[in-house]
């Protein structure tokens, strides 16, 4: 059967309609035309292989990426950048719509677009080291990635010498090209520093959460805040769209504001508010990062903001000082009920939502759609050529 590809689904899937019914069709862009095979039918959809390209669509370029289609980190890269941006906007805006919410986001491009990320997760399994292919526990073979910055890139090369059979390797970077190696494993190693430091400037090597060589932080200067985060702390992970991420946290916070920060890491988005704001107090999870964050606020001269220890469910039930700005920056499952109803009662004036999963964003903004309206939307390329988006909705009360 012949289709011609019809569009990307949310998660970068080419898609097309077989008799209404939707038809997933791996390894396809939008406007393709293909001779396909239906592999599977299930009672809403199917999933088709295809047998020959009859005509590639205009909109494809050539991938950079060696795995391109095989570790499935970067489904967006065989299509050139600005459409995969169009894409995204798309997709956001269209998901928005569907739920009866309309947004005008300003969308915020990645001017580095490759080599941006600061973190890698990798898997080692009988001295070969890769990624875990999606959904599955195939090992797709790598010897670097050009996502990662240049650093993480030396990293990937290092992981042989350091003589891991099995684990999990994490390389983390910072602007100043510095690198850090987290290591799970049973392995007993005997690492040869002097070489791995001959070849990146190694900031420490952590294995099982105990410091093996030198320390288990990195620093990263951004938006002139110097931010401390721990091995095992988020961090943005890419660091210049994250600094556009703060100019835009900025732009909402005023000299009065009283403000909640809600799931706030190392303390990134406290801090850029606490610059401007009358005080802050943030709300997190992991300890280290609140040590982080403590350290952050000191560093940095800022003596208006305080770190709270604790899940954000139970922390924010016990608060009884009011705000008139909450930030929050969940993890992909956003809000919890009780968040949500927490808020409400804080009734803050505005509400900005960080988040990088807009399913759940949608949801949450759905929940508070009885007191709350969108005034701003933004896009935000944090994660290029994958099909994750990260997206701001600042609230009103309406
Ligand atoms: C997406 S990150 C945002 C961090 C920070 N706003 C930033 O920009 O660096 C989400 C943060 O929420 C924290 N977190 C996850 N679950 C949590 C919970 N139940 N209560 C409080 N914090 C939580 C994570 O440890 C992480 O630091």
């Amino acid at each position: 059967m012949v289709v011609e590809i019809e569009k990307y689904d949310d998660f970068g899937r080419g898609i097309c309609f077989i008799n209404n019914k939707i038809t997933f069709v791996p390894n396809t862009v939008p406007k393709d035309k293909v001779s396909i095979k239906i592999e599977k039918e299930y009672k809403n959809y199917n999933i088709a292989r295809v047998i020959k390209y009859i005509k590639y669509s205009k909109l494809r370029v050539k991938e950079k990426c060696p795995y391109f289609n095989k570790c499935g980190g970067c489904v967006l890269q065989n299509i050139d950048y600005e459409t995969s941006i169009l894409y995204k906007k798309e997709k956001v805006i269209n998901f928005f719509k569907k739920n009866k919410l309309n947004i005008n986001p300003i969308v915020i491009t990645n001017p580095n677009n490759y080599n941006y990320r600061n973190k890698i997760n990798l898997k080692v399994i009988n001295n070969q080291i890769g990624y875990y292919e999606e959904k599955t526990h195939n090992l797709i073979l790598i010897d670097s990635c050009i996502i990662a910055s240049k650093v993480i890139n030396k990293g990937i090369g290092l992981i042989k010498d350091i003589g891991i059979k099995n684990g999990n390797v994490t390389l983390r970077s910072n602007l100043n090209e510095e690198l850090l190696i987290i290591i799970n494993s049973n392995d007993k190693l005997d690492i040869d520093i002097e070489k791995i430091k001959s070849k990146v400037k190694l900031v420490g090597i952590v294995i099982n959460d105990k410091i093996y060589y030198g320390e288990d932080f990195l620093f990263e200067r951004l938006n002139n805040l110097l931010f401390k985060y721990s091995y095992d702390s988020f961090f943005q992970i890419n660091p210049y769209i994250a600094s556009k991420l703060f100019e835009i946290i900025s732009s909402y916070i005023n000299r009065e504001d009283e403000i909640l920060d809600i799931y706030c890491g190392v303390g990134t988005l406290s801090l850029i508010a606490a610059k401007k704001a009358k005080r802050v107090i943030g709300i997190e999870i992991i300890e280290n990062a609140v040590i982080n964050a403590n350290f952050n606020a000191k560093i940095n001269g800022l003596n208006n903001v305080n770190f709270l220890l604790n899940d954000a469910t139970k922390a924010i039930t016990k608060i009884n000082r009011s705000f008139n700005k909450v930030i929050v920056d969940p993890p992909r499952a956003g809000l919890t009920k009780t968040v949500i109803e927490a808020i409400k009662e804080i009734k803050p004036k505005k509400i900005i939502y960080v988040s990088c999963d807009f399913h759940t964003l949608v949801r949450d903004i759905l929940l508070l759609s009885d007191i709350y309206e969108i005034e701003d939307a933004y896009i935000l390329d944090m994660f290029s050529y994958s099909y994750h988006v990260e997206t701001i909705c600042v609230l009103k009360i309406h």
